[in-house]
């Protein structure tokens, strides 16, 4: 089946130039390499941003900023649309500031995505009728900026705005719409912060150092550094995460390095322990590949012997995706339907 990006994939492979297109988690990496010489990327994803660059399109990564672009600069903006509502409203109204007098908008997405209700605001914003077809289970939505409209940046979007989550008495976190636990603290996460006290018992107190694999805006990292975990990275490739974890580490003063990157693959350094809330969907769909490649990883990352501790609903199969991987795999506490698993690594790898 034609996926929702195929239908973009036209777009920018041909007719007028410059073009923007915005990429978030719901496409590939490969389906940026389909696009011509003439398109500049943005994207909010480490690897999708790393792709535009190997295919030698301008490309920059970063939480949909739009503030390096030059007002009305491009004739063409392709976007995919984005889950979460205050990204999709954010990038909606930065692209009626980009785009040209004249120039065209195209979103792809589904019914139940809201396309038809996305495309009705970007009409507004443009000044033009929006243009849709269907093409399977897929819509295209064309918009022409009509005459010099408004190019007021951001309009109703409070979406550069952080939110702040409060952990305890003592301590906020800073986070963003359309982050994991963006509101709430997630209970998975939780029960893993709490069991951490438990876990560094497996440890030299003085220097055990930790990977927060897929880190978020850095809850885990907190409560490593308050567990006695020094040297440690969180990583993430979600710049709206990265951006919110630095916040957060330079705020708490918690001694830790933020980095940027698709499931930690740049990241040489072994650590005595990874630490995961690993994700089992990329934007609209589930993906259980991403569970066997957070597993792989921390394997991989672990010294001789350390250990892992992932949290997972009770339905993701996390003993078999582990199976090969370590020396030990034991479901240490389960609740909440949750289920928190503490991973040996094999020795002399
Ligand atoms: C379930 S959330 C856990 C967040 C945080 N550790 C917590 O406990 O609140 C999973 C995280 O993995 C990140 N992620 C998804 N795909 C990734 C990838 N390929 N590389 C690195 N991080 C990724 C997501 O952006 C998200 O922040």
């Amino acid at each position: 089946m034609q996926s929702a990006f195929a239908l973009l994939q036209t777009y920018l492979t041909g007719g007028a130039t410059p073009r923007l297109l915005v990429a978030d988690e719901n496409i590939d990496a490969s389906d940026i390499a389909s696009a011509a010489t003439g398109t500049q990327v943005l994207s909010n994803r480490f690897e999708l941003a790393e792709a535009g660059k190997n295919a030698g399109l301008d490309s920059c990564f970063n939480d949909f900023d739009f503030s390096d672009y030059a007002e009305a600069q491009f004739a063409l903006i392709g976007y995919r649309l984005s889950k979460e509502r205050p990204v999709v409203e954010h990038i909606l109204a930065e692209c009626a500031r980009l785009l040209k007098p004249g120039g065209t908008l195209v979103l792809s997405g589904g019914k139940r995505e809201g396309i038809k209700r996305y495309a009705s605001i970007a009409g507004t914003r443009l000044a033009g009728t929006p243009l849709i077809r269907k093409h399977g289970n897929w819509y295209i939505a064309q918009i022409e900026k009509t005459g010099d409209q408004q190019l007021t940046p951001g309009g109703a979007s409070t979406y550069r705005e952080p939110l702040t989550i409060t952990v305890d008495e003592k301590t906020t976190l800073y986070s963003k719409a359309g982050l994991f636990g963006a509101t709430k603290i997630d209970p998975g996460s939780a029960m893993l912060a709490e069991y951490l006290p438990v876990f560094f018992r497996h440890f030299d107190h003085h220097s055990a150092s930790a990977l927060d694999l897929g880190c978020g805006y850095g809850y885990l990292t907190l409560f490593a550094a308050r567990a006695g975990f020094s040297r440690i990275i969180a990583t993430d490739n979600c710049a709206a995460a990265i951006e919110m974890c630095r916040r957060n580490v330079d705020t708490l003063g918690i001694d830790a390095q933020v980095v940027a990157d698709d499931c930690a693959r740049r990241i040489a350094q072994t650590f005595d322990a990874v630490l995961c809330n690993p994700p089992f969907h990329r934007g609209f769909k589930a993906d259980t590949q991403l569970i066997e490649r957070f597993v792989a990883t921390a394997a991989a990352r672990l010294e001789n012997r350390g250990r892992a501790l992932f949290i997972v609903n009770e339905f993701i199969a996390l003993e078999r995706a582990a199976q090969g991987y370590f020396a030990t795999v034991e479901v240490v506490r389960r609740e909440q339907g949750f289920k928190l698993v503490e991973l040996a690594a094999k020795k002399n790898r």
